[in-house]
């Protein structure tokens, strides 16, 4: 017995750590140095160089950040664009009307001229990287408060970005990583005319809808594809007639020979956020105060808007993407909650943290961190209730357009009345423009409704101070009656109203305009810095930055990578398969089949319906795009290290050809975010092969698939 248990001991510890590894978001720059040898040993077959570099074209130059928020990868000498279709839908949704509903049928263009540009839709290119720890931090000094070091740090970040944007060429951003321990910077360069090429409709690219958001298995073709265009030089130019589809300097080719368990894969892209150094008091402060808030009035405001999106499809275009955000989050943070309760996440970090204040106490390092944990967990235990009221207010402007809206154009009205009349003769057309840009897309009823309802769970909820006049009314109660009124005399509450104050411009008028009172009150509220809280803030930040570098000194953590901020990674893992399921039919739980969706489908329903056309295709020839088995792939798993803001971004095998699009998580491991789970953790990705079937012989849009270098 014992001889057998020591044999298998020794024989897990041997294996290579990768196994089980695949944490991590890395920086392009440390590839060489901290994962190259793994990755190798995993499948990779190119060079770091090939990857990541400055002087050459590289990997890099096909991966972009896509509106800001999403990843996306060039797939063609001209440009041609591949991201989900969920980071295209404002966009999608924003072309769309009622009788052309590219939302609901999609949409394919089958030439340049019939591409479609949107109001604004933007990609960025990534340059270069680089380290400015060392220059930022000699500036710096213990003796500075968080507001002087700020100060100090912004300074030389504006010098750093003087430096490095080439008169104005590219967009320069410089960041903090560790908590503040450290600073790179980020050469981008932006390209504002990008049009849609083409999309599945929302049944096929949102297969499932928000019952299979989050979860596996999945069955969804979720990509949409658009083109940057540039001018002549392939510089970023504003939309124009003449502008020609960018010529990329590099472009992914795209492997259609399929995948299997442990093929090796790696993912780029632009996670946006994690917090794997979030401290224990963090965690409960979101799991018992600010992700019940955030889930309670997402979930109002979902419900209000359902009612009047079912009742009218332009009202439903007008809603759609926004309604999408609000329930993913919604779906998200609930998940949050079970996965960080059911996995007694809190509870790990305050052992963890319990060794570090050991560390800490010790008298070499006490006078510097010896504070660090009962500043922290101080200021979590103030701001409990803070966290709390904040999640109700955010939701409010979040999801009511009229909560925002009075205060901004009312900023501008305010400098307009006050001005001479040259400056106003200056002025009109920014507010013009700002007026017309504002009063488009929305429904009053919903909005009303939705204004109402969000100040009433607002109010009712929160045990903190509300701003006065909210509170007034609070007090009698009936806010319904209230947002009736307000917009019955409010300017705002319509574009002609608002353009009259423009010919007859007057303070008091702008002063005494109820809606401008409120929106003025929530943004005051929300952007209020409470004196009581300043000093435990300042402790806290100055802490949180002592907490990560203390572990990181003390060895006590050994995460070598920064939490993800919105800036290029990379993480490398394998395909791998979930322990089986019987929702899904393939024969390993790491891939689902056309079959699957077919199974799944419910005639008519919003979320599992499929297309007529589609189900006349019948199962059974999928030419090229087959396995083995003669079936379509449609989506698989990886165990990648990704978060919201990957979704989009490329799945590349060893050689860095394109095998699949990452665009989601699994529900079980939404504690991921905080915690890495070497178990639980995957990523949800489209099969490339599906995308290219899709197009090819499901829209017949063979002109798209001419464009791209295939390997078969
Ligand atoms: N959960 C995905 C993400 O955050 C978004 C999926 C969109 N699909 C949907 N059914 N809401 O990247």
């Amino acid at each position: 017995m014992k001889k057998i248990s020591l044999l298998i001991i020794a024989l897990v510890m041997s294996l290579p750590l990768s196994i089980f590894a695949n944490e991590g978001m890395w920086f392009l720059m440390h590839i060489e140095r901290l994962n190259y040898r793994d990755m190798q040993k995993m499948g990779l077959q190119l060079t770091p160089e090939e990857i990541y570099s400055i002087n050459n074209q590289s990997l890099k130059d096909a991966i972009v950040q896509f509106n800001g928020g999403c990843t996306a990868s060039i797939i063609s000498d001209t440009g041609l664009v591949l991201t989900n279709h969920h980071c295209g839908y404002n966009v999608i949704a924003e072309l769309s009307t009622a009788e052309q509903n590219h939302l609901k049928n999609g949409f394919w263009a089958g030439s340049l001229a019939e591409e479609l540009k949107p109001q604004r839709l933007s990609v960025r290119f990534f340059v270069r990287m680089d380290d400015v720890s060392e220059r930022i931090l000699s500036k710096l000094n213990d003796t500075m408060s968080e507001k002087e070091r700020e100060a100090t740090i912004n300074k030389e970040i504006a010098k750093i970005e003087q430096e490095n944007n080439e008169g104005g060429k590219y967009t320069v951003s410089v960041r903090s990583f560790y908590q503040g321990n450290e600073f790179y910077y980020f050469v981008y360069q932006d390209y504002n005319d990008v049009r849609l090429v083409g999309t599945p409709p929302e049944s096929i690219g949102k297969y499932g809808g928000d019952t299979d958001n989050w979860e596996w298995p999945r069955h969804t073709g979720d990509f949409s594809l658009f083109r940057v265009y540039a001018d002549a030089d392939g510089n970023p130019s504003a939309y124009s007639e003449d502008n020609v589809p960018l010529k990329s300097d590099y472009h992914l080719p795209v492997n259609i020979k399929g995948v299997k368990e442990n093929d090796f894969a790696m993912i780029l892209g632009y996670p946006g956020r994690t917090n794997r150094w979030m401290p224990a008091e963090g965690i409960e402060q979101n799991v018992n105060y600010a992700y019940p808030a955030w889930v309670e009035a997402s979930k109002l405001s979902m419900d209000v808007m359902k009612k009047y999106m079912n009742e009218d499809e332009a009202v439903n275009l007008m809603y759609a993407s926004l309604y999408a955000g609000i329930a993913n989050y919604w779906k998200n943070r609930q998940g949050m909650i079970d996965a960080l309760t059911q996995h007694k996440t809190a509870e790990t970090k305050r052992k963890l943290e319990k060794r570090f204040d050991k560390w800490a106490n010790k008298s070499a390092n006490k006078s510097m961190y010896g504070d660090v944990m009962s500043n922290i967990n101080n200021y979590y235990s103030l701001t409990n209730e803070k966290s709390k009221h904040d999640n109700y207010l955010i939701a409010i402007l979040r999801s009511s357009k009229f909560s925002v809206l009075p205060y901004q154009l009312g900023r501008g009205f305010k400098n307009y009345a006050e001005a001479n009349d040259a400056k106003r003769k200056e002025l009109l057309p920014r507010l013009q423009a700002m007026i017309a840009g504002s009063y488009t897309d929305y429904h009053l009823p919903l909005e009303k409704d939705v204004l109402a309802e969000q100040l009433k769970l607002y109010t009712s909820k929160s045990n903190y101070p509300l701003p006065e006049g909210i509170a007034e009314v609070a007090e009698k109660g009936d806010f319904d009656k209230y947002v009736n009124a307000i917009f019955e005399l409010s300017m705002f509450a319509s574009k002609e109203s608002a353009e009259a104050f423009l010919e007859l411009p007057n303070l008091q008028l702008l002063e005494n305009d109820p809606l401008y009172k409120l929106s003025s009150e929530l943004l005051a509220k929300y952007r209020e810095q409470p004196e009581e809280f300043a000093q435990p803030s300042n402790d806290f930040q100055k802490s949180f930055r002592l907490l990560v570098d203390g572990f990181r000194k003390s060895g006590l953590s050994k995460i070598q990578y920064p939490d993800a901020n919105s800036t290029l990674r990379l993480t490398y893992g394998k395909v791998r398969a979930l322990p089986k399921d019987p929702r899904n039919d393939a024969k390993i739980n790491n891939y689902t089949t056309f079959k699957g969706k077919i199974k799944k489908y419910i005639p008519g329903d919003k979320e599992f319906d499929v297309p007529k056309d589609m189900l006349d295709m019948g199962t059974k020839d999928f030419g090229r795009y087959a396995n083995s088995d003669g079936e379509l792939s449609l989506n698989f798993l990886t165990d990648n290290d990704i978060t919201g803001g990957n979704s989009g971004s490329p799945v590349l095998n060893g050689n860095g050809e394109l095998i699949g699009l990452a665009f989601d998580g699994n529900i079980e491991a939404m504690a991921g975010d905080v915690i890495f789970d070497k178990k639980l953790q995957r990523t949800i990705n489209v099969d490339i092969r599906y995308v290219l079937w899709l197009i090819d012989k499901y829209a017949g849009a063979t002109h798209i698939v001419d464009e791209l270098s295939v390997i078969e």
